[in-house]
């Protein structure tokens, strides 16, 4: 093994052998030192003390923090609850204010003097102050931007140091939950003297053809010497395989203690496009040389494509027509909190691409970097957001208290850190602010814009307005590239028409609300129920929303409005409409999503899978247990992309439907229709005489069946099924299996009503992560050993240790019922 301090300068390039003799043993090496690895930064992650609650001194470095608790980031300390009615639903009903403590040891080999430190945060929720040895080094009111603090100034070297972090989230300053803690990763950065500066490259591709494409690169080199730097910088861009394709290397000088901005221009031969089905990226891989050695490294993935926003095609890729397919979704894992996982990510991201979703709007915070970076290897496209209000404020604690103090910062932060990402095609300047209708709101508008096109040209601006008349009155909605419109499909053709020139996007659509797998008889508009679940035949939505067909209806008619983004993807914690209010205790989180708190499709999933994708569907709902009912008739419906289809009850058929011909005529709100209604070519339905046994659905396409689908009368439940997501996972401590619980009757029928109590029993190198099962009005813990099942579902999700690889025994039990058992793998 090397020396750390050969590693430190094999890094960096500075080969100093009198310093090397002079390191510390191995023996004398104290507590809680950094070892320091072949990177330019380390995840900063483990062994954090935490302390829920004021602590009055712990900032300084003496302070006695022996008996806090000792925990790895990230860490959302509101998602462990307990659960309170005196908290905010809104909020999630869990404990997202107050004060919070995390404090870290390390100590630094003296050999790495003379190199410079900092320490990045990814986001911290909020109100970040910070502090290192007792001496405070920044603060950072908004708990979704990222932020780096450099250490340098005061680090002890061979001796302990204490960086402490206070953070104070307020109540009432959000609308959604927001997680409380050091809930993304942190990051510690060493660095030579002189160096590439934090987010300081800058890529673009301004010309690109089938040939070849030209790869534009900015970089800003900081120089922290006394002394003037003679540099070379050499960029290698690297394809999907890492062989070099394209190099320039350009001499430079830094001033001492300046920052040089030194711009390259590169060509690559037959490019290979970042699109959509195949998100192929490159890297670019700066160095920056000194007396011909190389004292940094810093690498870039980027992508090669175009974008165009065009009035009459609407949105392209390289060219090719796209509506953008898109969702939006708030940054919480569900049970997981708001606590930075990839995988939980990935699978949300895997899950709604599974339903055909192209785009992801990041409602209405920059999003963590692992979303991005994932966004780009999956061939997602991003509307990037960065503030939900401005100025004038839509809860009393919200960034409206310090946002003219910090917009610019934190507006640009969000474009450096995000533009070299491919996968991002708009920057968001807000969501509904309040100042669409207040006479400065194109004003700021305006700055906001022109932050966004300072730092990059690349990417239109949007926001999205729910108030097109007062955003166009007060030129707010001028002062953005591509104005967004939440909830107004049936405006799209009269804004086009009254605006020649404009690109326009659905930036919020539908809203519509459902509980998986609730049915309420007769189906109609109902608002608010006694048991704070909502009906999921998917015809219910607040006053200003409406169902997805009325949308489909809209974009399907206008095919250069650039797409839609749904209200939303999952659901969320907090903001339960149509429940929330004082006497609707414990509902806690949304009934927005087309997927649950669990990551368990309902029904909409599939409508969206039909009009979104190819993929053969057919799905039949509700249902078919519905003991008491017999003879009454039930609505039933199909979500499909078949072209009919044929129903059929206990071998009886019931006739044929034929999608867009047959059509469903739904209540809506007077938002949509004076009259109140809307007829949906989008979905079939049958009203069927309820008798226990198998409903069928056969989908044909040009006459030949295409897809299938039944559902059947369920027996009482018998026996757990477990089923993993994942069934070998890695051994790192991050990794997680979701594993589906589902209650079955002896026949291996599903039971949809099944709410029996599961309890887990893990055996092996792992833990129990969270348990859910999508009800939103639940006020189980969601870190618990058990569960109860929702509708015959529930979600145990399972997190592999760090460096224990083995298999991991899983079993599941309820009273009265088989016990499930499954096996997962966690490996190197
Ligand atoms: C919108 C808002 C979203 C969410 C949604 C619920 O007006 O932008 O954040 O509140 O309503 O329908």
């Amino acid at each position: 093994m090397l020396h750390l301090t050969q590693r430190v300068y094999l890094i960096l390039g500075l080969v100093l052998p009198t310093i090397v003799a002079a390191a510390p043993t191995p023996h004398s090496a104290p507590l809680n030192l950094i070892q320091l690895e072949n990177e330019r930064r380390i995840r900063f992650n483990d062994d954090w003390r935490f302390f829920k609650g004021e602590a009055e001194g712990a900032e300084s470095p003496g302070y006695d923090d022996a008996k806090w608790r000792t925990l790895a980031l990230p860490h959302d300390w509101a998602i462990e609850g307990p659960f309170d009615r005196a908290y905010n639903a809104n909020t999630g009903g869990l404990p997202i204010s107050g004060t919070g403590w995390y404090r870290k040891h390390f100590v630094l080999p003296g050999d790495a003097k003379g190199c410079q430190f900092s320490v990045e945060f990814d986001g911290a929720m909020s109100n970040a102050r910070v502090w290192l040895n007792g001496n405070q080094i920044g603060e950072r009111p908004y708990g979704y931007s990222s932020f780096a603090l450099d250490l340098t100034p005061y680090l002890r070297w061979d001796d302990e140091n204490v960086l402490a972090v206070r953070l104070k989230p307020e109540p009432d300053s959000s609308r959604w939950y927001p997680g409380a803690g050091l809930y993304r990763n942190v990051w510690l950065t060493m660095t030579g003297s002189v160096h590439v500066a934090r987010w300081g490259t800058y890529l673009t591709t301004p010309d690109v053809n089938d040939a070849r494409a030209t790869v534009a690169i900015a970089t800003e080199v900081e120089n922290h010497g006394d002394a003037q730097a003679a540099i070379q910088l050499q960029t290698n861009v690297l394809d999907a395989n890492g062989k070099p394709v394209a190099h320039a290397t350009t001499s430079g000088a830094i001033l001492a203690a300046g920052k040089q901005r030194i711009s390259q221009q590169l060509e690559v031969a037959n490019p290979t496009r970042w699109d959509m089905d195949q998100p192929y990226l490159y890297s670019a891989v700066t160095e920056v040389v000194q007396s011909g050695v190389v004292v940094d490294r810093y690498v870039t993935p980027f992508g090669i494509r175009t974008l165009t926003f065009d009035r009459e095609k609407g949105f392209l890729l390289n060219g090719r027509y796209h509506k953008l397919q898109g969702v939006c979704n708030h940054h919480d894992l569900g049970a997981l909190g708001a606590a930075v996982s990839w995988r939980a990510t990935e699978r949300q991201l895997q899950i709604m691409k599974s339903m055909g979703a192209n785009a992801i709007r990041t409602s209405h915070n920059p999003p963590s970097p692992e979303l991005l970076s994932l966004c780009d290897r999956m061939g997602l496209v991003v509307m990037d957001e960065a503030f939900d209000m401005w100025r004038i404020p839509k809860v009393k604690n919200g960034l409206s208290k310090f946002f003219d103090r910090w917009y610019e910062r934190d507006l640009r932060d969000m474009i450096r850190r995000d533009r070299n990402h491919p996968s991002v095609i708009m920057w968001s300047i807000g969501n509904e602010v309040p100042e669409q209708t207040k006479p400065n709101g194109g004003q700021l508008a305006k700055r906001l814009t022109e932050i966004c096109h300072e730092e990059d040209r690349t990417r239109p601006t949007t926001s999205a307005f729910d108030n097109p008349d007062g955003a166009i009155k007060n030129k707010l909605a001028d002062n953005v590239d591509v104005p967004g419109f939440n909830y107004k499909p049936m405006s799209y053709a009269r804004l086009q028409q009254e605006h020649p020139k404009w690109v326009i996007v659905g930036s919020e659509t539908a809203s519509c609300v459902s509980s998986r797998g609730v049915y309420h008889l007769p189906m109609k508009l109902e608002g608010k129920t006694a048991d704070l679940q909502v009906s999921s035949y998917d015809i219910e939505a607040p006053p200003w929303a409406y169902c997805p067909d009325v949308e489909f209806e809209a974009q399907h008619q206008l095919p250069n409005v650039a797409g839609e983004f749904v209200w939303t993807g999952f659901d969320y914690l907090g903001e339960p409409t149509p429940y929330g209010g004082r006497n609707d205790w414990p509902s806690r989180s949304s009934y927005f999503g087309i997927v649950d708190l669990a990551g368990f499709p309902k029904d909409r999933f599939y409508i969206y899978r039909s009009v979104w994708t190819d993929q053969p569907t057919v799905h039949l709902f509700p249902h078919w247990n519905w003991a008491g009912h017999e003879g009454e008739k039930i609505p039933v419906m199909v979500y499909t992309n078949a072209q009919e289809v044929e129903l059929w009850l206990n071998g009886k058929s019931l006739g044929r439907k034929k999608l867009g011909v047959d059509t469903f005529t739904m209540p809506v709100n007077r938002n949509v229709s004076q009259e109140g209604t809307f007829v949906s070519k989008f979905r079939l339905e049958w009203d069927v005489p309820y008798a226990p046994g198998e409903l069928k659905a056969v989908g044909y396409r040009d006459g030949r069946e295409f897809a299938v689908d039944t559902v059947k009368t369920a027996g009482a439940p018998a026996r757990i099924v477990l089923m993993p997501d994942r069934k070998a996972i890695a051994a790192d401590g991050d990794d997680l299996s979701f594993i589906t619980v589902r209650i079955e009757d002896q026949d291996g029928n599903f039971c949809p009503l099944a709410d029996n109590l599961v309890k887990f029993h893990i055996d092996g190198p792992a833990s129990i992560a969270g348990v859910d099962n999508g009800n939103a009005a639940s006020v189980e813990s969601f870190q618990a050993g058990s569960r109860k099942a929702f509708n015959g579902l529930a979600l145990l999700i399972v997190r592999s240790r760090n460096g224990q690889p083995g298999s991991i025994q899983i079993s599941a039990t309820a009273e009265g019922l088989q016990t499930g058992n499954t096996r997962v793998a966690a490996g190197k």
